[in-house]
């Protein structure tokens, strides 16, 4: 005769995989790693990559806005960036296939490769790539599926047949990657989800990267899929130590630190398909100067690609409409009128850069940003102000501002992941709210 424990046993194997279903508020979380390591003599390779970033955002945004001709994005800046800056694993069919994909705010559809590959990337080695044919919980989706209906137009092709299934090519100026929508079964860290719909790349023209995961605001993305209503992240600034920043999803995306601000989360009113989590910014104080800024300075606008403020998880400084950031340029500079300014340019890319004898302390003024609804950031200084050079005993002797100003033909300001060091940052799809607090990281 079985014994109790065999019994239980056999009914633990017969019961499928413990899921969470969508609609409920289950919490799990994952990890995030930085792709590329931020030290000084390494800020010109970040503007390089912010640069195609903001490229790619704004053939994005023009494509959701159903006026993209015209994009300055190069594939070869694809291929040294991916979409963004942090990676998460990412587990897909049965069994599991683990990837590292890209985490990214700004975008919505979630993509690996799949095989057979026409044109995959080779890395990271082995580079992992899914068998539908050997797992059982793949399935492509009909092209009458609302998860196809919901493809940008511009990614769809003009026929679709049971045969093809439901192909897209997303384009990114001229990079792509192109494919077919499937379902399957997809872990993110401690969280197991069925039929969660995919992009199944097999011709890869774009990213140097095994995938991405869209977490951005459209039908597509894992937070539109799991219906779990929130995500935060902490990202920790002390990269070296052991480099594992916490993301969590559902009921552990909260902030429990005391000093929690808050602001609303807005839909752009000229481009209402857009993925991007907008907030407002009304107000910026630079040492205790606050400077004129007015609804125009970084609201939305009728022209160009929308304008507002967005917070991106995948640009690393920060980025200010023109008018902005002239006057955030300009009270940093009076405010340090004492101090020998750098040239700008090459070698560093930054904009306003100072030169410190080896050792000396310069006084930085202290940035504060506000937001609708009385949200203050009061920012650390290392998140807007870095060494970029040092001399042989490692003491900085050139150190710049880690703000720049966007280019005029993307109007619209981005808050980076180096501004959003060592905050706790919570994004509440359900309460519309955008909310942070200093936090350790590492305590998470
Ligand atoms: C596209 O943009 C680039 C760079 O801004 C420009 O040189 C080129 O002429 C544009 N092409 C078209 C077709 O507008
Ligand atoms: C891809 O990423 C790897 C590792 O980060 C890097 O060494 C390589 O230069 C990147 N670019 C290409 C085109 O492989
Ligand atoms: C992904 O998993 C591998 C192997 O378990 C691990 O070495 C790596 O650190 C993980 N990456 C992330 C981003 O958690
Ligand atoms: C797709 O079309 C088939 C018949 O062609 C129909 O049975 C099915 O319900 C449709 N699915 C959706 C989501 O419309
Ligand atoms: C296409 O596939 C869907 C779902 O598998 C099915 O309902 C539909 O009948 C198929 N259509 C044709 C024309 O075979
Ligand atoms: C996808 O689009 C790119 C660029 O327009 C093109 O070169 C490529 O052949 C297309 N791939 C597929 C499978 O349609
Ligand atoms: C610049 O002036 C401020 C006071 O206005 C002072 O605190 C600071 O030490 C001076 N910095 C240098 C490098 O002289
Ligand atoms: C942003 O906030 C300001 C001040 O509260 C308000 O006047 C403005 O209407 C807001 N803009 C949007 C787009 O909500």
């Amino acid at each position: 005769m079985a014994s109790t424990a065999n019994v239980l046993a056999l009914i633990l194997l017969l019961l499928p995989p413990i899921t969470l279903a969508a609609g409920d508020l289950h919490g799990f979380r994952a990890t995030l790693t930085r792709i590329h390591q931020l030290s000084p003599g390494k800020h010109s390779e970040a503007v390089r990559r912010d640069r195609h970033r903001l490229a790619l955002l704004s053939y994005a945004t023009a494509t959701a806005a159903g006026k993209a001709t015209n994009s300055s994005v190069n594939v070869q800046a694809q291929l040294e960036n991916g979409a963004g800056a942090y990676n998460m694993n990412l587990s897909v069919g049965t069994p599991p296939i683990d990837f590292p994909v890209i985490v990214d705010t700004g975008s919505d559809l979630i993509w690996t490769q799949c095989a057979p590959c026409t044109r995959c990337f080779p890395r990271p080695t082995p580079a992992p790539v899914l068998q539908p044919a050997r797992s059982s919980t793949f399935s492509k989706l009909p092209c009458n599926s609302s998860f196809c209906q919901s493809l940008p137009t511009s990614s769809r092709p003009r026929t679709c047949s049971n045969a093809t299934g439901c192909a897209y090519n997303y384009t990114y100026g001229s990079g792509y990657t192109a494919g077919y929508l499937a379902t399957e079964t997809l872990t993110v860290g401690d969280g197991t989800f069925p039929k969660v719909a995919f992009g199944c790349s097999t011709e890869n023209g774009v990213y140097n990267s095994s995938g991405i995961v869209g977490l951005g605001r459209g039908v597509l993305s894992l937070m539109s899929q799991l219906t779990v209503g929130r995500f935060s992240y902490c990202l920790r600034s002390d990269m070296a130590a052991s480099g594992a920043s916490p993301i969590l999803f559902g009921s552990l995306a909260k902030l429990t630190d005391g000093n929690v601000q808050s602001t609303p989360l807005l839909k752009n009113p000229f481009l209402l398909r857009s993925s991007h989590y907008y907030v407002n910014l009304t107000g910026i104080t630079v040492g205790s100067t606050e400077l004129p800024v007015t609804g125009s300075t970084f609201g939305f606008t009728q022209t160009g690609l929308g304008g507002g403020t967005i917070v991106d998880s995948g640009t690393t400084l920060t980025y200010l409409a023109k008018d902005g950031y002239a006057m955030v340029k300009q009270a940093f500079t009076s405010q340090m009128a004492n101090v020998t300014t750098a040239a700008s340019g090459a070698p560093y890319d930054l904009d306003l850069c100072f030169k410190a004898k080896g050792g000396e302390v310069v006084r930085v003024p202290r940035l504060e940003l506000r937001f609708a609804g009385g949200a203050k950031y009061d920012v650390p200084v290392q998140n807007y102000f870095a060494g970029v050079e040092t001399d042989s005993r490692g003491r900085v002797t050139v150190a710049c501002l880690l703000v720049l100003p966007t280019t005029d033909d993307l109007p619209i300001s981005i808050i980076g992941n180096l501004m959003q060091m060592d905050m706790h940052v919570l994004y509440d799809l359900d309460g519309g709210m955008f909310s942070f607090a200093h936090t350790d990281c590492a305590k998470l």
